[in-house]
């Protein structure tokens, strides 16, 4: 294994051309991570890419519901997961089987689930979503439907406010990362920093996303930072997104939310960060860990993410 970055990325090149293989990366990842990607995205967009990709193998570099995704629409090809340890704690706030007992409970409901779930959650759902299409994807379920929204309780309140339909039922789970920001340390950046704007992912608490001045996915909160005149943001999202808003917009700055308990002052996705240079390029050459998922989960699944690309329930 070669030992230096260099080296290392020098050796993913070429690993990526001998097999045939792209790198499908988020944002929350490191820049380390980002700069070997062949696609970068939010989780909307990496799902769509990862149908049209040509190549015969998948690396995902995030977390592990990620990779299953990419392998439920692409069963054909070989998806690598370079640490499949990298879960997520919004999945893991929702098993399938609980999931499972919770749905009986609300007969004739539609299940509305975040991508952020493990396959099996998404065998149980009729049409999933992102923090990007959310809104769009619960405003086309009729209004007098009941709707069940799973698994991210803020997500789920945010969009409960915004289409004002009282028929919702939430899943109570929450992402670790998002629950966690301080809105007594971003309130004193607003002091600190007057004209800065605050741009906030919908996965954080009420009282955060009250004070933000923009709320959206990651890719919406990027788009946002160009668009806007503003020349400063405080970002109260996954802080390895600023590599991107750094390089899209070197003009301005990106100042990264605390959380409330930090002494290092930023708020790392700690399964994200397990994607290193030296899993993906051991992953490359030995072609494992790779996503296998049995077929009738896969094929329930795929159902509810198609309905999610095409933007309403196909019954
Ligand atoms: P996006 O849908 O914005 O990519 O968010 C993914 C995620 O994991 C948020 O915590
Ligand atoms: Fe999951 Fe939160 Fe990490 Fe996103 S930031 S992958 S929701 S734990």
């Amino acid at each position: 294994m070669a030992e230096n970055r260099n080296d290392l990325v020098r050796q993913i090149a070429e690993l990526k051309r001998s097999r045939k293989a792209v790198i499908l990366a988020h944002y929350y990842t490191t820049p380390d991570v980002q700069a070997v990607a062949d696609f970068l995205g939010d989780s909307l967009a990496l799902s769509v890419q990862a149908q049209s990709v040509d190549a015969e193998v998948i690396l995902f570099a995030g977390v592990h519901f990620m990779a299953e995704t990419a392998k439920v629409l692409c069963p054909d090809k070989r998806v690598l997961i370079p640490c499949p340890e990298a879960g997520c704690s919004l999945a893991e706030s929702c098993d399938a089987r609980d999931f499972e007992a919770f749905k009986a409970k609300y007969p004739g409901h539609t299940v509305v689930s975040y991508v952020n779930t493990t396959v099996g959650v998404k065998a149980l759902t009729d049409i999933c979503c992102t923090s990007s299409n959310a809104l769009q994807v619960v405003e086309s379920i009729p209004r007098e439907q009941p709707i069940i929204f799973a698994p991210d309780r803020n997500l789920g309140s945010y969009i409960q406010k915004l289409t004002g339909r009282d028929n919702m039922v939430i899943w109570d789970g929450a992402c670790h990362v998002h629950e966690e920001f301080s809105l007594e340390k971003i309130l004193e950046l607003k002091r600190l920093h007057p004209q800065a704007r605050v741009v906030a992912h919908p996965e954080c608490k009420a009282p955060v996303i009250a004070v933000a001045d923009f709320v959206g996915s990651t890719a919406a909160i990027l788009n946002f930072c160009g668009q806007d005149p503003a020349l400063e943001f405080i970002v109260v999202t996954e802080p390895g997104i600023l590599a991107e808003m750094k390089r899209r917009y070197p003009h301005k700055s990106f100042i990264p939310a605390p959380p409330i308990d930090s002494t290092c002052g930023c708020n790392d996705c700690r399964y994200m960060k397990m994607v290193t240079l030296e899993n993906i390029a051991r992953c490359l050459e030995r072609l494992e860990p790779e996503v296998v998922i049995d077929e009738e989960t896969r094929r329930r699944a795929e159902r509810s993410i198609r309905n999610m690309i095409n933007g309403r329930i196909d019954r």
